[in-house]
């Protein structure tokens, strides 16, 4: 997540209980433990005020915070550890993208299976995007659009951000279907939308929909909603 300053210098957090749920939802699919979620924004408070010199103030900059929790059992073997260690770190950021992010439809590789860990803030799920990422890169794209890992024809998200198509005059986003991580940009994205009256859908879209829509002259935009992968100029 990332703090950011208020006109008047004072620190604060975007949702930080919201990412508290997520890290605990993800915690708990990997059999890691969970951390008790006042005692975590708490921490992050406490973080964030030591290291409030450290929050950009011009725009598009903000002060990223990264927790991680890795197990530390003195032990070689597959199960779950009995001890772990938990870290909150920061680190003054800028915008992800200098230029609007150019897509991959990936037909080979897959970030998330049905049933798999797609949903959890897991390490793991980047470590195995990482190598379809380097080759849509050498290909001239900024990032990958991953589809589903069944038919490769349903759009799950992108290696840094959900994703949002406007066709006609709807809003449309990718259900979450245990695959897909729930972006809390996303959720904010959708309530503000909602809230301003637009048609929003959360459902599958197939990539086939998205060419046809481009070519009818229908796809009016697509975006990235995402903590991170911000875009400006
Ligand atoms: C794979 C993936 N999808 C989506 C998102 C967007 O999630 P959020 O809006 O909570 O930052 C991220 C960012 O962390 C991500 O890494």
């Amino acid at each position: 997540m990332k703090a950011s300053k208020s006109v008047d210098g004072q620190p604060f957090l975007f949702r930080p209980e919201v990412h508290a749920r997520r890290l605990n939802n993800s915690a708990r699919r990997i059999c890691m433990p969970e951390f008790p979620e006042d005692l975590f924004v708490e921490a992050l408070h406490q973080l964030v005020s030591l290291d409030r010199d450290w929050i950009p103030t011009n725009e598009g900059s903000a002060l990223y915070i990264r927790p991680f929790m890795f197990a530390t059992d003195e032990f070689i073997g597959v199960r779950p550890s009995a001890s772990y260690k938990m870290i909150i770190f920061t680190c003054p950021v800028g915008p992800y993208y200098p230029k609007p992010v150019r897509l991959w439809v990936e037909q080979k590789y897959v970030r998330a299976v049905n049933g798999g860990t797609g949903e959890a803030k897991a390490a793991g799920n980047y470590a195995g995007a990482l190598y379809p990422a380097k080759l849509a890169q050498e290909r001239g794209f900024d990032q990958v659009m991953w589809m589903d890992a069944h038919d490769f024809k349903f759009v799950q998200e992108v290696g840094t951000m959900n994703i949002f198509f406007v066709i006609g005059d709807k809003i449309l986003t990718p259900a979450t279907d245990g695959s897909i991580l729930k972006g809390i940009t996303r959720d904010c994205i959708l309530t503000i939308l909602r809230d301003k009256g637009y048609d929003v859908e959360e459902r599958p879209i197939t990539i086939d929909e998205v060419v046809a829509a481009y070519q009818s002259g229908q796809l009016k935009e697509a975006f990235g909603a995402g903590t991170a992968a911000l875009y400006r100029t």
